[in-house]
């Protein structure tokens, strides 16, 4: 690593104060040789390609985690951008370094726990849904804190593609019709988004001045660019002329915090993943805690799924009733990853039998609805990784374009519980630990997951709302097999989240003659018509020294090995 890993000193001393509080973890340096190539997958592939672009100027895996995260904003709207946020789980591999980066959207300060009763949409379209991004933080601290390069360079494939345009795709086009009703009604998204008031046909250019002009800002002043100053005044203007409740001191008081990973276990493999304020991380190990008592390469396939799900069920049970802001609130995280804590809620399963989730405790049920985000994977050639997954919410957020600035806003506000035991849009239900706080972070799923052994290492991690917890649980289930990314990016899918109360399957993921089992013994099963997620997954396996890339086949990602 290059001396741009040391902090600037201007920001030494804010930095001190809050790794004191949630140092990152320190490992010992690996011995292991590195792979000679690099990977990267991520779900759009001008966006793998902006990673490559900074890797062969010369920066490093974090410049073009940096490139990647920019290029997805601009040409994968629908599942990220400057007006949302994300996390970033970072290994790097001259000491073992790793910390996770949240940059996780906050209530604004004028939020209230009762801000969306009785207000039907109010949480998931408009300005009053979009909390404060953390995006623009994010890409600011990595490449200020680990990158080598300056902002100007690993912005610069971003910003092309927002001046000059890119090919609308048809996972965009058929989204962003999903959205159109939403969007048609703020005039400065639809000028963008609906050129001519129409749904931009798959292979039209789509361009986004705005956009790129305050990307251009950002690669000028760093975080200053977006929450000081003229583009921090449009957003402030903008959001409160449609009914939002921003402030100036919300976007200029917006931080970053550096977390120590979850850590956790699965027959003799290292799991790093997202801590609070994420559930992601804990409630995939806390599964894997579960599944460790079973052989389930022995058990028939039926059984394998049952017990999958039932400790799919008390995981999201306990996501519900623990996890949210720890800077709000105790989370008991050593606890919900103890091996003996799951050892008790083993117990409490029968082979023959699914607990019905009332017993757990008694909540509504809700539906899931599709849901949006991104994920990107990156190993470069000294084994330095990248795990991001980024979001904006449900596709295209809120719908709502801050006018002047082409920042499409996030509707993160609606993964707070707003009504305690009442679900959100993914039928998520949580308690008071998720209920919304001015300065708060929202609950997040999403888990950008390293999975490492002595046959290699793993990065991983899907979009997917709720079901981005049980897609990487899947996922590490079939690295334990001995798979590559090729198979556990399109293995059919899964998914119990306690409630609703039920088991939702893709085409292809269970037989009939499974289902049946499975309803027999008290499932309750939603067959789904169409797949989900988009896993971007990369391995370095350490025995052949080869790197692997697989891009899920239900995007339109790409996946790529270079050397
Ligand atoms: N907005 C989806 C998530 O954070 O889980």
């Amino acid at each position: 690593m290059t001396n741009r890993m040391h902090k600037p000193k201007r920001l030494a001393c804010l930095y001190a104060c809050l790794l004191c509080v949630t140092a990152p973890l320190r490992a010992n340096p690996p011995s292991e040789p590195q792979p000679a190539q690099a990977a990267i997958a991520s779900a759009h592939p001008l966006a793998t390609r902006a990673g490559f672009e900074i890797l062969a100027k010369g920066g490093n895996v974090f410049d073009a985690a940096v490139a990647v995260s920019a290029a997805l904003a601009v040409v994968e709207p629908s599942g990220s951008g400057l007006g949302g946020g994300g996390y970033w789980l970072l290994h790097r591999a001259s000491d073992g370094f790793e910390t996770m980066i949240d940059g996780r959207e906050k209530a604004p300060y004028a939020a209230r726990a009762d801000m969306y009763r009785s207000r039907p949409g109010a949480s998931t379209d408009g300005a009053l849904a979009a909390a404060i991004p953390g995006m623009p933080a994010g890409l600011a601290h990595l490449a200020e804190r680990y990158g080598r390069l300056p902002l100007a360079v690993s912005l610069a494939p971003a910003i092309r593609h927002a001046e000059n345009g890119f090919a609308v795709g048809h996972k965009f086009h058929k989204l962003l019709g999903s959205r159109q009703p939403v969007i048609r009604r703020f005039p400065s998204a639809s000028r963008i988004f609906l050129p001519k008031g129409k749904l931009p046909e798959p292979f039209s250019v789509l361009r986004q001045p705005d956009l790129a002009e305050t990307l251009k800002r950002i690669a000028r002043s760093g975080r200053d660019g977006f929450y000081r100053g003229e583009v921090a005044e449009k957003l402030v203007d903008s959001v409160r002329a449609a009914g939002g409740i921003w402030s100036e001191t919300d976007l200029a008081s917006y931080r970053i915090i550096e977390r120590r990973p979850v850590k956790g276990a699965y027959r003799g493999i290292k799991v790093t993943s997202a801590a609070p304020s994420s559930s992601g991380g804990i409630v995939l190990i806390e599964a894997l805690n579960v599944l460790s008592g079973y052989d389930l390469e022995k058990a028939d396939e039926t059984a394998r799924k049952h017990l999958i799900v039932e400790a799919m069920r008390r995981a999201y049970h306990d996501r519900a009733l623990y996890l949210g802001d720890p800077d709000y609130g105790y989370v008991p995280v050593e606890r919900l990853l103890n091996a003996d804590y799951a050892a008790g809620l083993r117990s409490t399963i029968r082979f023959d039998k699914a607990l019905p989730s009332a017993m757990l405790a008694g909540e509504p049920e809700q539906n899931a609805e599709a849901a949006n985000t991104t994920h990107f994977s990156i190993i470069d050639r000294d084994g330095n990784r990248v795990a991001a997954t980024l979001s904006i919410n449900l596709p295209f957020g809120s719908g709502f374009v801050a006018a002047g600035t082409g920042v499409l806003l996030n509707n993160e506000m609606d993964d707070f519980a707003s009504s305690p035991g009442t679900g959100n849009a993914f039928g998520l239900v949580g308690g008071t630990a998720n209920a919304i706080q001015p300065g708060k972070r929202m609950l997040s799923s999403m888990a950008p997951t390293f999975l490492e052994n002595e046959r290699g290492v793993a990065v991983l991690g899907s979009p997917g709302g709720s079901r981005i917890i049980s897609m990487v649980l899947l996922a590490a289930l079939d690295y334990a097999e001995g798979h590559d990314p090729d198979s556990w990016v399109s293995l059919p899918r899964f998914h119990h989240q306690y409630l609703p109360d039920g088991i939702q399957y893709e085409p292809g993921a269970l037989s009939q003659a499974e289902a049946a089992t499975l309803a027999a013994k008290g499932h309750r099963l939603t067959a789904l018509t169409e797949r989900y997620g988009d896993m971007q997954a990369v391995l370095w396996n350490k025995k052949t020294r080869a790197l692997s890339a697989g891009s899920d086949p239900r995007g339109e990602g790409l996946a790529l090995v270079r050397p």
